[in-house]
């Protein structure tokens, strides 16, 4: 067994952290503080290969592996949540399923443009009455000729308001249940097709989330990913992928928790010595820690797995549910060290605490990574 980074996989974590360190960090508060999407830092992240880091050189990304992915994610997440979720999406919701499931004519039209970070993607498959229940797709793609009509709404979605492009889930077989989904790739720019309420949110405020409404959208039939009834396959493949950068970007949330925390324990004196030197405090940032390489060490392991075109279903969910939990508790214990400073805006820990809630959320909530585990382990 090797623990050593590849060469490439440490130029990567160099490269984003130097990047996040200079030019995310010092952003962070004010984009939180404004709910303001980070236009210039994508902009930025595109010219370092960021936006499509695993997908091939071909198709416009960085040709890198998915650990690189994942070393990214952490590193621009450590320093804002929001501008890490904002890539997460665009290289593993937007881009990936296109790389796998579209046809080679639809990868140069949407892939080359989104994976070098010319237009940015969204994932359209949380619907008002369909979130943990995937399945339950209300919204309907209906054939004519060489198009399908899609109609429907589509709520709670990461990067809408900027997207140019959206992978699309749609009912074309309602009496087929999770079997008559299909999926598409969409042109936000297209007729038919509305942004809905701008949500306002608890944490990552600088990442944009809407909904989007699709009103008679005559959309080409070549535009769908995969045959007629595969989106729901499509889509859980996806989202195996989609774990991996939201577990690397709770592990961000977590690091940026112990970080503060551990410099702050360090600075700040009561009863005449640095309260770091209190043993509760030092269980605290000891429990961090570990945790934390924890869910960095499920996380590598569910990525080296993608790379290897390994089933990483389960693995993906634990990576997602740990990582994720780490991060929430790490923000707590963040925020208790802090004490009162911790409560207020002037510390960054009351963000990260913001922050880390989504992540045992959004992409399956910690409930549901739990069901896929368990799935996974009584099938044997
Ligand atoms: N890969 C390929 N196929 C899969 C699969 C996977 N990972 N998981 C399931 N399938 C297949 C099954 O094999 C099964 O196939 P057959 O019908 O051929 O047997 C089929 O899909 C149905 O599987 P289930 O019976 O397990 O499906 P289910 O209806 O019970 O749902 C679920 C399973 C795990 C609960 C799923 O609905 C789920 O993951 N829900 C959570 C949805 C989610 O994560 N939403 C996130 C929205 S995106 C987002 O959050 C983005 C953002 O903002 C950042």
């Amino acid at each position: 067994m090797v623990f050593d980074l590849t060469e490439e996989q440490r130029m990567i974590q160099d490269t984003a952290r130097e990047f996040a360190r200079k030019e995310v960090l010092p952003k962070a508060a004010e984009l939180d503080e404004n709910s303001r999407f980070p236009e210039e830092l994508i902009r930025q992240m595109a010219e370092l290969g960021f936006m499509g880091i695993a997908v091939p050189e071909e198709y416009g990304g960085a040709g890198m592996d998915n650990v690189c992915y994942a070393i990214a994610m952490e590193e621009i997440s450590r320093a804002c949540a929001s501008t890490g979720v904002i890539m997460s999406v665009n290289n593993s919701l937007a881009c990936d399923p296109v790389l796998k499931f579209g046809s080679e004519e639809i990868k140069r039209e949407y892939l080359v443009p989104m994976a070098s970070g010319k237009t940015l993607g969204c994932f359209g498959l949380t619907e008002p009455g369909a979130g943990s229940d995937a399945g339950s797709q209300k919204t309907t793609a209906v054939r004519d000729g060489d198009f399908y009509v899609i109609n429907g709404t589509k709520n709670f979605i990461t990067n809408a308001p900027q997207a140019d492009t959206c992978v699309l889930f749609t009912m074309t077989d309602k009496s087929k249940s999770h079997k008559g989904i299909t999926a598409f790739v969409v042109d936000m720019k297209w007729k038919g097709i509305s942004l809905g309420k701008h949500e306002k949110k608890m944490g990552i405020k600088a990442s944009a989330t809407s909904s989007i409404v699709f009103e008679e959208v005559r959309v080409p039939a070549k535009n769908r990913l995969g045959n007629e009834g595969d989106g729901f396959k499509v889509a859980m493949n996806t989202l195996d992928g989609g774990r991996i950068g939201i577990a690397a970007q709770a592990i961000g949330i977590a690091r940026a928790s112990f970080e503060d925390a551990l410099s702050y324990s360090k600075d700040r004196k009561q009863f005449g010595q640095a309260i770091c030197e209190f043993q509760a405090i030092q269980w605290m940032l000891a429990d961090i820690a570990t945790e934390i390489d924890a869910a960095r060490l499920l996380t590598w392991r569910a990525a080296w797995m993608k790379d290897r075109k390994m089933r990483h279903s389960k693995e993906s969910s634990m990576a997602k549910l740990y990582a994720s939990e780490t991060a929430m508790r790490a923000a707590v214990k963040g925020v208790q060290i802090h004490g009162g400073y911790g409560y207020i805006n002037e510390y960054p820990a009351e963000r990260h605490f913001r922050d880390a809630k989504i992540t045992e959320i959004y992409e399956g909530t910690s409930e549901i990574q739990r069901l896929v585990i368990a799935a996974a382990l009584l099938k044997g």
